[in-house]
């Protein structure tokens, strides 16, 4: 009888249970189990090594070394096994040799990369991107662009005021007792003015805030200012500029127009609209009539010149604020719908950019 053959198979069945048995091993105290059930007393490898004994001599021969092999490497994975435990025989330990979890990784923002790419494309017309406050006098919001206390225009814009902390309101003689939160952009034309350096071509990026909310309106949203300001501006160079933007951003086949309005901080004042996207200029529930409006321009107003402390005789300038939102959603191809998609922070809409 092969007691020999045998007693291979059966050692070699029980370092396969022993290897698959220790994988659910995860603490120490479960270690100690496991070592008393393989190599204990009555260990199940013990056992068999008790019926070694009984073999014939020739047999043994064979048998003898397999069998101290397969105690050996029981011995040795329960000691590695050990090194990766939590010593306290309680903590479930990680077993670093594991496959990980790779974290998913995520993308900068749609209007942080609106912002830089609108950044971009001024940069290469030789505006420079500046930041002027968010929280600001109702001097630079409204009365320096010459919109003066109780001005009707000033309703144009619903806006939220806040209580100026006591030491801003002794140290600074425009402050009345409240602060705006920035509702456009315009606050940095006489910010930018003061710094005294001439000519200007300044691109200001900012959060603005309105109370409103709808399908095109979010009362946070951003905007983009530009202000040139030198000698002989003329509204052909507005215009230039204003194309130069639309077909970087857009692309040279869609279309654009200026409409005449009414900016008290411009004279003459324009929105502008571009055709939408999302109907083709058909006509749809964004846009109402196939044009949206992105924001207003117009050639600086000389009371605003003045406040800047610019001479209007020897100056002139442009400036436009753009709604960085709405601009987004119009690019080629994007058919957001509804500006307030862009900050819900549903992964299944973001995730798609
Ligand atoms: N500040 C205006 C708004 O938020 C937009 C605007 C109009 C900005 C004309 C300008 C401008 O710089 O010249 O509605």
């Amino acid at each position: 009888m092969r007691y020999d053959i045998q007693m291979q198979n059966l050692l070699k069945k029980l370092q396969e249970e022993a290897t698959h048995a220790l994988t659910s091993v995860k603490i120490a105290d479960e270690l100690r189990v496991f070592e008393v059930a393989y190599l204990g007393r009555k260990g199940k490898l013990t056992e068999l090594l008790k019926q070694l004994g009984s073999l014939p001599i020739e047999q043994r021969k064979t048998v003898g070394p397999i069998a101290n092999a397969t105690k050996q490497s029981i011995a040795d994975a329960i000691a590695h096994r050990r090194e990766t435990l939590g010593v306290d025989g309680k903590t479930p330990s990680v077993d670093v040799t594991l496959p990980g979890i790779r974290p998913s990784e995520g993308h900068l923002h749609l209007m942080t990369q609106a912002i830089a790419e609108i950044e971009d494309i001024f940069s290469r017309i030789g505006f420079n991107r500046v930041r002027h406050p968010e929280v600001d006098t109702d001097w630079y919001a409204f009365g320096s662009l010459n919109m003066p206390a109780d001005h009707p225009a000033r309703d144009e814009w619903e806006t939220f005021f806040v209580t100026a902390p006591k030491t801003l309101q002794t140290t600074n003689y425009k402050l009345q007792t409240h602060l705006v939160l920035t509702p456009h952009t315009s606050n940095g034309q006489v910010r930018e003015m003061e710094r005294g350096k001439l000519p200007i071509r300044m691109i200001n990026i900012g959060k603005s805030y309105r109370r409103q909310s709808d399908i095109s309106h979010v009362p946070m949203f951003h905007q983009f200012e530009g202000l040139y300001i030198d000698t002989n501006v003329t509204i052909a160079h507005l215009k230039g500029v204003i194309e130069y933007f639309v077909h970087q951003f857009f692309g040279s086949n869609r279309s654009y127009r200026l409409r005449p309005y009414h900016f008290q901080f411009t004279e003459p004042s324009f929105e502008i609209d571009i055709s939408c996207d999302i109907c083709a200029g058909k006509g749809c529930r964004l846009c109402k009539e196939g044009w949206l409006e992105l924001g207003g321009a117009g050639m600086v107003h000389p009371n605003v010149l003045k406040a800047g402390k610019i001479d209007p005789k020897k100056y002139s300038g442009f400036a436009f604020g753009w709604g960085v939102e709405r601009t987004y959603m119009m690019k080629e191809g994007l058919k957001i719908d509804d500006i307030r998609l862009l900050y819900k922070n549903d992964l299944r809409f973001l995730e798609q950019f």
